[in-house]
């Protein structure tokens, strides 16, 4: 028989066969088995799509850099890798961020807080930015992404911080307050790193893409 005839599980049922895939403790073929297409199966949850809102701009300059020296506003660092369903990277991604200035304010003139990256050769996307203000249609504060790569369905989504005074204290509880905020992973935890200069906030936020 062609290998290309055999179904995945007969693959699997010879590589166990022939030793190519042993369990680290002492398991029948059976159980080997099943543990094995039960984490074949397992899928990564789609980074959950929010609305792009009004203050979308094209043309955002091309630099992990959106924070100018003395701007106002609590220094932060976001970054993630960009992986499909499976976990594995994707390539080719491009990722628009957009967000208020301390005051709550979006450049629509200019680019003030708006940049195009793209991940490194390991996946991984950064910025260094401020924290958000807050802004009153939308009171909680928050980073707008549009996620593109070769292969998969463009994302539009947005990450919100556990932090923020909006969710008093208990994101959990205070998740869907107002409507604002629609999936309580999009709020992130929030680290707070002292080093020899000022004080910043780092926030990790992977993005995980559907193929189209
Ligand atoms: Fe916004």
């Amino acid at each position: 028989m062609n290998s290309e005839n055999l179904s995945r599980r007969e693959i699997v049922e010879k590589c166990i066969v022939r030793g190519l895939l042993v369990a680290a403790v002492p398991m029948s073929q059976t159980n080997l088995l099943a543990l094995w297409q039960k984490g074949e199966n397992q899928a990564i949850r789609p980074t959950p799509p929010e609305v792009l809102g009004p203050f979308y701009k094209k043309g955002a300059p091309d630099t992990p850099v959106l924070r100018g020296p003395g701007d106002p506003g609590f220094p932060l660092h976001v970054s993630g890798r960009v992986c499909n369903t499976r976990g594995d990277l994707v390539e080719g991604a491009r990722i628009d961020v957009w967000h208020a200035d301390y005051y709550g304010k979006y450049d629509v003139q200019g680019y003030r807080y708006r940049a195009k990256v793209s991940p490194d050769a390991r996946g991984e996307y950064a910025v260094e930015t401020i924290m958000p203000g807050h802004y009153p249609d939308r009171p909680a504060q928050h980073i707008h992404y549009l996620i593109s790569a070769p292969g998969h369905k463009t994302l539009v989504t947005q990450v919100y911080f556990a932090t923020d005074p909006y969710f008093e204290g208990n994101p959990d509880r205070n998740c869907h307050k107002g409507g604002i905020v629609q999936n309580r992973e999009s709020i992130r935890p929030v680290m707070l790193y002292e080093g020899s200069g000022a004080p910043r906030a780092a926030v990790a936020f992977d993005i995980v893409l559907e193929k189209a």
